[in-house]
């Protein structure tokens, strides 16, 4: 069988290219921008994906094509895999007798949770901040456990792993949890159900140590947790701490900590230009004014006062200031494109002109493992720093590829 994809909030496409990269291909695409009239991400998207006959792509709200699927379901092709990057929202639901189990308005879990319900796909593979493990934190891990409880629902077995890029290879310290569910019907889940959810699975015959392998410690522990509470139930009181990687099957959950085999990393310095516009260089005034960078980005122990006139004290450490070259960088965030001075915008020393400068977005792209200029495609430049603050590291995404291509050969 022809292995398919289906890619929700497709972004400039990060999940469709690394799958490409691995010989998956794409038969549908989703994205819309709420916030924003203008479509940049979508109109990056089609630019690089203009096949619409064979791979058609919508920009419209996922909740307007949701809203068709119980009458329609084909309004999403069948597909082996269904993917997506998505926001670590309040994922609680409140059950009312008219209407039943319901989550709050405009949370894009219970959009990929009717997708799933409908279409049913074999396998899928979900992104997301690694906060969501630990969120919210008056109830720590209960939206995760929704989640869990929501797939188990829909008979998948679901594992999970934190994964920093950098710790694999890429140049870029982006830490995210993916999320993988299988159908209980295949052989993955039947492996699972053989082995039992035990350290051996997260550590080496899972999903994700083939491509990611961890060291083989001893664990403390070996016994699975019951997991047999209604996803109302889990809204409302259950809280657990979910470590790094682990395995929820059938009422039963298993988590533990797991270390990567750190391969050698990519330092920030090899995805540097040569020569780059001298609008990214900062004046020394920049600098060093009061609330420049250095400041921002220096420690403080300060007086401040909220617009209520409220006197607080206020403390945060230093961040590398200039950003270190020989290490992988810092996260890019969706400001990164910033020329105001701020924490969390990269500053370099560059090598070549000796003088501080900000990344230009090609480096950004780099960052991430898209090809030069991917976003280039007539966006304001600091869409196009912001799209890459959204993105994933491509390179994660084709390895992830790989090994769902042997998974589903199976
Ligand atoms: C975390 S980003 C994913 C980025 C993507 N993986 C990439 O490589 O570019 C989430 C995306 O979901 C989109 N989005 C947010 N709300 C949406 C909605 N209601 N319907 C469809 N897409 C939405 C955002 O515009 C954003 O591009």
């Amino acid at each position: 069988m022809k292995h398919s994809v289906v890619e929700l909030f497709a972004g400039v496409g990060g999940f469709r290219l690394g799958l490409e990269q691995s010989g998956l291909e794409t038969i549908w695409a989703n994205q819309w921008e709420p916030a924003t009239k203008i479509q940049p991400a979508a109109e990056c998207y089609i630019t690089h994906f203009p096949d619409q006959k064979n791979n058609p792509y919508f920009n419209t709200d996922i909740s307007e094509v949701t809203a068709q699927l119980e009458t329609n379901p084909k309004v999403i092709p069948n597909h082996s895999l269904l993917v997506g990057g998505f926001p670590c929202q309040d994922y609680s639901v409140a059950t009312t007798k008219a209407k039943g189990m319901l989550g709050k308005k405009g949370v894009l879990w219970w959009e990929i949770e009717k997708i799933v319900r409908i279409k049913n796909p074999p396998y899928i593979l979900l992104e997301n901040v690694d906060r969501l493990l630990a969120s919210p934190a008056k109830q720590r891990g209960r939206d995760m456990a929704i989640l869990l409880g929501c797939l188990r629902d829909l008979n998948y077995s679901v594992e999970w792993r934190v994964i920093n890029a950098s710790e694999y290879g890429f140049a870029q310290k982006r830490r995210r949890v993916f999320i993988f569910a299988s159908r209980n019907d295949t052989k993955h889940s039947k492996g699972l159900k053989k082995e039992g959810l035990s350290h051996n699975w997260l550590q080496k015959n899972g999903f994700f140590p083939a491509e990611f392998p961890v060291k083989q410690e001893p664990v403390d522990h070996d016994k699975p947790d019951d997991f047999n509470y209604t996803v109302q139930e889990i809204s409302d009181k259950f809280s657990f701490r979910f470590q790094n990687a682990g395995v929820m099957s059938e009422g039963k959950i298993y988590t533990i900590k797991v270390a990567p085999i750190q391969a050698s990393f990519k330092p920030l310095r090899e995805v540097l230009l040569k020569e780059v516009e001298s609008k990214y260089f900062v004046t020394e005034t920049d600098i060093l004014k009061s609330r420049g960078w250095q400041y921002m980005k220096g420690s403080k122990k300060e007086q401040r006062t909220a617009k209520n006139g409220h006197v607080y004290q206020y403390a945060e450490g230093a961040i590398p200031f200039p950003d270190k070259l020989d290490s992988p960088s810092r996260t890019i965030l969706t400001n990164e494109g910033s020329q105001n001075p701020n924490r969390s915008t990269h500053l370099i020393e560059d090598p070549f002109a000796k003088k501080y400068r900000t990344l230009t977005p090609v480096e950004v792209e780099r960052l991430n493992g898209f090809p030069d200029n991917w976003t280039d495609t007539g966006m304001a430049e600091s869409k196009r720093y912001f799209c890459m603050g959204n993105a994933l590291v491509v390179g994660v995404i084709e390895r992830l590829g790989n090994r769902l291509k042997q998974v589903m050969k199976t």
